[in-house]
């Protein structure tokens, strides 16, 4: 079994390929293709993760580049390199009004949270439509349940990779393919950072998870081939209860949750 997880040089990613290179969680064992920019950090991880026993490649690609997806795919297929769950997590925030946010900074979060996913999506799963097995994991965020002033383009992606998936979902229900969409809260990683949101009342008063416990939720949804699992009960209700309230009462409370603080 082959592993193909996006973003994996650190935070969510990271810890999810550790979970699959595992042998306590995980009684099969996982070859990993790793992808993100940064080729450094990517080789630490191929180097930790190989003296497990695990067969690691590691590919450096800014997949907010359109043509990296199909470059990615190619370069797998002439290597005979079969992929047996996709794991689309590689995503950023931006923080700031929509009207004030550089282009590079909008686009950039279309490409790599919305075009990359699908476009990966579409090139991984006909093989395994044909092979009648497969799992996909698209890693949303529980922004994807409401709109998110301060970080519009950001939510509105993640509520893209929900509705997607769950559509895609039931599309592959009698193929032997799952679709999982995976909806962490705020989390410890280099989000906030990259985002500039570490002062923002989410993260800073109301409180992130951990990272390998948010990773271990996503692997046991992807294994369960479940299509959408939140991370942590907090989150689950928070995104429940926010199907019944007013959407401007949500918009605005949603505001109030970015906003930043002392
Ligand atoms: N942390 C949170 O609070 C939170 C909450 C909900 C959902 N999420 C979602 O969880 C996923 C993982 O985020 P994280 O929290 O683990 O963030 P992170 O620590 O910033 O990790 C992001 C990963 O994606 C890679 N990446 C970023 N831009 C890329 C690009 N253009 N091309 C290829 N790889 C790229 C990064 O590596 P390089 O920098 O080396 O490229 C890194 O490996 C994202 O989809 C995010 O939206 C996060």
């Amino acid at each position: 079994m082959t592993v193909l997880i996006t973003g994996a040089s650190g935070g969510i990613g990271y810890e999810l390929a550790k979970l699959f290179a595992l042998e306590r969680h995980n009684p099969v064992h996982h070859n990993l293709v790793l992808v993100a920019r940064s080729a450094d950090k990517l080789a630490q991880v191929a180097t930790e993760l190989q003296a497990r026993g695990v067969k690691v490649k590691t590919i450096a690609l800014d997949l907010a580049s359109p043509p990296a997806p199909k470059f990615l795919f190619d370069q797998l297929q002439r290597e005979g390199i079969v992929i047996d769950i996709l794991i689309n997590n590689a995503g950023f925030g931006a923080y700031g009004e929509f009207a004030q946010m550089p282009e590079q900074a909008i686009l950039g979060q279309i490409d790599l949270n919305v075009r990359a996913l699908t476009e990966l999506t579409r090139l991984f799963l006909p093989a395994m439509v044909q092979r009648h097995s497969g799992r996909i994991m698209n890693v949303a965020s529980t922004a994807a349940f409401q709109p998110g002033p301060l970080m519009a383009v950001y939510y509105a992606t993640k509520a893209y990779v929900l509705s997607f998936s769950e559509a895609l979902a039931n599309e592959l229900r009698h193929t032997g393919v799952t679709v999982t969409c995976f909806c962490p809260g705020a989390t410890h990683t280099d989000f906030a950072k990259r985002a500039g949101v570490e002062n923002s009342r989410i993260f800073k008063q109301l409180g992130a998870m951990p990272a390998d416990k948010v990773a271990l939720d996503g692997y046991r949804a992807v294994m369960e081939g479940r299509t959408l699992a939140i991370s942590g009960a907090h989150n689950w209700i928070v995104a429940q209860s926010s199907r019944f309230a007013p959407r401007k009462m949500v918009t605005a409370v949603s505001r109030w949750v970015a906003e930043k603080v002392q």
